[in-house]
């Protein structure tokens, strides 16, 4: 039931997160990580640039002798050569004390764009090292999906913002299916900010005030937490082979879990929550 569900894991190893925003004890970690094998989850999302985050979930695989299935990413950097690329990658097969890799995403486009050949050559050349089994790259915006696929040829996967706000990659998934990628989507609760209590959307948050209350508004009225509600908005897609969701504590796990166990669907619900400012939509132009 759970093979398209991805654990997400920048707050294994750093802080992160809008509201809760801290770094997860290595108990908790645990805790949450026994949970996912119990229930059947076998896929990590974490990267280099997430702090210890590699190392946590490193340390929990030897330890407990259970190895899920762990896509990492590329730090961005200036590389100059392949050696330069495969010690990065080295680095995270230590840490997460892994024989190979399942995927390695490039964390952002602009590595790609940066050095197109070093880059498309130097995954290849992992790949048929055994360094890592598939390649692909994690975008902000559809057009770099096109770009990068231009370049490359051949299927990969690409990891995407999407959520009942955010829907760029929703509705171009058509296109992106036909050209045989992996699709994975993140920020299903758009980092935590459907979850901000009121005072909190001011400011900088002040434009999006009324869409996020009529949103807890329209679950309430369908009795449905809102999680469950942004949830299964993008589980309905599936086209979507992964899904990633990041948890605070054992609680939204199992709130989420229960949530897809559900087995709900809706469409016309949701009409009108569309946002396309991306100073909204886009975590990193928060302020
Ligand atoms: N560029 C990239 O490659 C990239 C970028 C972003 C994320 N990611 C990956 O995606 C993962 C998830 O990050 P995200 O930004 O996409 O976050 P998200 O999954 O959209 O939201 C996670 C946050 O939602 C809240 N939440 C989750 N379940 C809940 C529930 N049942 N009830 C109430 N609140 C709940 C928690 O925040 P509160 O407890 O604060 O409410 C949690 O921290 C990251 O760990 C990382 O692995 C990758």
């Amino acid at each position: 039931m759970f093979e398209r569900l991805i654990l997400g894991s920048a707050n294994f190893g750093m802080d992160y997160g809008i509201s809760c925003g801290r770094r997860l004890s290595n108990e908790e970690v645990f805790q949450i990580l026994d949970r996912a094998w119990q229930e059947g989850i076998r896929w990590i999302d974490t990267a280099q640039a997430y702090g210890g985050s590699e190392e946590v979930i490193g340390n929990y695989m030897r330890q407990k002798g259970r190895i899920f299935n762990i896509i990492t990413k590329l730090p961005h950097g200036n590389y100059g050569n392949y050696k330069d690329i495969k010690e990065k990658v080295l680095e995270s097969k230590k840490k997460l004390q892994v024989e190979k890799i399942k995927v390695l995403l490039l964390h952002s486009f602009k590595t790609f764009d940066d050095k197109r050949e070093l880059m498309s050559e130097s995954l290849e050349r992992l790949k048929e090292e055994g360094l890592i089994e598939e390649y692909g790259v994690s975008v902000y915006h559809v057009e770099e999906v096109f770009d990068f696929f231009h370049a490359i040829k051949k299927p990969f996967v690409v990891e995407f913002p999407a959520n009942v706000f955010d829907r760029r990659f929703i509705r171009r998934l058509k296109e992106l299916k036909e050209l045989k990628l992996k699709l994975l989507a993140r920020s299903v609760f758009l980092q935590g900010l459907f979850f901000l209590p009121e005072e909190r959307l001011t400011g900088f948050f002040a434009p999006i005030r009324d869409k996020v209350l009529s949103l807890k508004k329209k679950a309430e009225l369908l009795n449905l937490p809102l999680s469950c509600l942004c949830l299964i908005f993008v589980w309905q897609y599936s086209d979507i082979e992964g899904i990633i969701l990041g948890v605070d504590n054992l609680r939204q796990l199992e709130e989420n879990l229960e949530c897809i166990r559900s087995n709900m669907s809706f469409s016309e619900v949701l009409e009108g929550f569309e946002v396309e400012d991306e100073n909204i939509i886009l975590p990193y132009n928060w302020r």
